[in-house]
């Protein structure tokens, strides 16, 4: 204890560079949607059209609710919505809250002139504070052809909130909702938008694609969504940093649970393609991958998942990020789908609760295993056997295993399996074993054992020796024969060896 080795300091200075590499741009492809640009809108028609609607459906102080400051001027006729509240309500741009007719222009034409505003000043070099414009989805329901997307890059401080948005059935398939991308990259800046905020949105994907996806944007917040109906992806964050995904709801069926369907359920609710993202208080009901991630240092706590079983072929949280995992999951509960993690290093998982037999499954791709661990979690199964740490090793044998520890988890109905455990026998001659390998997780590894004798009769001193470790079991002599108890102590994790 306290010396550092030269292998420690080796270690260190590892981990240091693979924190540093965390923030350096990392390129992935990515699928690029065609931006659409500023289009032609025929303002003056919507505006007629929602005159007409306003004046049937809605009493007038219903409709300027959003504008309602008295000293707001008159919109000018080529922004009929522009106020100088800097909300943009997209039932002025002609949108129909009813969802019979398209609003993809209509948003589309609000979106444009949201994110035309001068701004003030710059939040990260090359994007332009635009002050916290919000577009109002005014609670309507929205039928939409074609993605939303900003029409510029570089632009920050957005709000867009409140309301339904639903894919038609000639919405493009492989697209996304509300698409936060940029084919063209914002001039001096690694990144399209900064402090995005999604907000009090229901998205139903109509099975024609996916919910939304985030990409090369930073600080972006999607909070209190409902998002359904994908084929595809719920969520899509691909590069940037800190897309923050908070109080919201996935599925991809409108479900409860025990689903007569769930075996077919589809498609991946989150899928995290970048770096120092959170989850934080999601419930995931319906989709083959709850959380998909290949980014590191993303912080995953208070998500329920019961997409899809894992009898059925589901998966909670996959990650797939071998090598360089650095991933937290506290809090959360995988009700009956697990986590799989391949090639885990720097994985935490605590405080979650595993209900219905769900467990952590480590996959071996090149047999790396290290920086585990699985501790203070709650495992509940139904007496088949399963056990709550399970190794995949049809690819490879792991055979770099390092600092990992599986242990203090409470289990009910399942087989424990840990890296340290404790083993009491009753002794009677002059060598005795004790068997560990139904609790320990790595097959044939002992790396440190310590062990102590009490004996029944009074007066003896029996020395007594380690003979063999091998194959998890713990082999002990004495030199006189004994009659009384032995515990033994062993571990499986990294020791320090001289
Ligand atoms: C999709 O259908 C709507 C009518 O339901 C129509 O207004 C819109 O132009 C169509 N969009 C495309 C891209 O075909
Ligand atoms: C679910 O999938 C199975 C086989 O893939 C298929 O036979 C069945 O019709 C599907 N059920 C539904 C409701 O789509
Ligand atoms: C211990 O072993 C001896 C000889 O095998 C036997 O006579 C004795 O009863 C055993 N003691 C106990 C407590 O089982
Ligand atoms: C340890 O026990 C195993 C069988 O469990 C045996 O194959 C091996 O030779 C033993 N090693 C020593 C050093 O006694």
């Amino acid at each position: 204890m306290g010396v550092l080795t030269c292998d420690k300091i080796m270690f260190v200075l590892g981990l240091f560079c693979l924190i540093m590499i965390n923030h350096a741009f990392v390129t992935y492809s990515s699928p690029t949607g065609s931006l659409s640009g500023r289009a032609a809108h025929d303002h003056h028609f919507h505006v007629r059209k929602l005159q007409e609607f306003k004046s049937n459906f809605f009493p007038r102080e219903l409709v300027s609710l959003s504008s309602s400051s008295s000293s707001s001027p008159s919109p000018s006729p080529s922004s009929p919505a522009r106020s100088s509240t800097g909300v943009y309500s997209v039932i002025k741009y002609g949108a129909d809250p009813t969802g019979k007719t398209d609003s993809t222009d209509a948003i589309l034409a609000a979106i444009s002139d949201a994110v035309s505003v001068d701004g003030d000043g710059f939040l990260m070099q090359g994007i332009t504070n635009l002050g916290g414009v919000r577009i109002s989805l005014e609670g309507g329901i929205y039928s939409i052809s074609r993605p939303l997307k900003l029409p510029v890059a570089g632009r920050g401080n957005i709000v867009i909130f409140g309301g339904t948005l639903k894919a038609s059935d000639n919405f493009t398939t492989d697209s996304y909702l509300l698409d936060l991308s940029s084919s063209s990259s914002s001039p001096n800046s690694d990144y399209t938008y900064e402090f995005v905020t999604l907000r009090d949105l229901m998205l139903d994907c109509n099975f024609m694609g996916g919910g939304i996806r985030v990409v090369d944007a930073l600080r972006t917040s999607i909070d209190n969504c409902y998002i359904a109906h994908f084929t595809t992806t719920g969520i899509l964050v691909q590069r940037g940093h800190e897309t923050y995904i908070r109080n919201s709801f996935l599925g991809q069926h409108i479900t409860a649970g025990g689903d007569p369907n769930e075996r077919n359920f589809s498609g991946t609710a989150i899928d995290l393609q970048g770096n120092d993202n959170a989850i934080t208080d999601v419930v995931i009901f319906s989709a083959q991958v709850g959380i998909m991630i290949s980014g590191q240092a993303n912080m995953i706590t208070g998500v329920h998942c019961y997409n899809k079983a894992y009898g059925f072929g589901g998966t909670g949280i996959y990650l797939k990020v071998p090598g360089i995992t650095q991933t937290r999951i506290v809090n959360s509960y995988f009700d009956y789908t697990g986590i799989v993690a391949e090639d885990p290093v720097q994985l935490h998982v605590s405080d979650c609760f595993f209900l219905g037999d769900a467990f952590v499954l480590l996959k071996s791709v090149r047999g790396v295993v290290d920086g585990i661990n699985i501790v203070n979690n709650m495992f509940s199964g139904s007496n088949k056997g399963v056990d709550i740490v399970q190794l995949d090793q049809t690819d490879k044998e792991f055979d770099e295993i390092g600092q990992v520890v599986v242990d203090d988890n409470t289990v009910n109905g399942m087989n424990t399996k840990a890296t340290a455990a404790r083993g009491v026998t009753r002794v009677n001659g002059t060598s005795w074993t004790i068997d560990f390998n139904e609790i320990l997780l790595f097959p044939r590894r002992i790396k440190s054992v310590q062990h102590s004798l009490m004996t029944d009769a009074s007066n003896t001193f029996p020395r007594t020796i380690l003979r063999n470790i091998s194959n998890n079991q713990v082999f002990i002599e004495s030199d006189m024969t004994v009659e009384g108890s032995s515990s033994v102590t062993v571990d499986q994790g990294l020791t320090i060896s001289s």
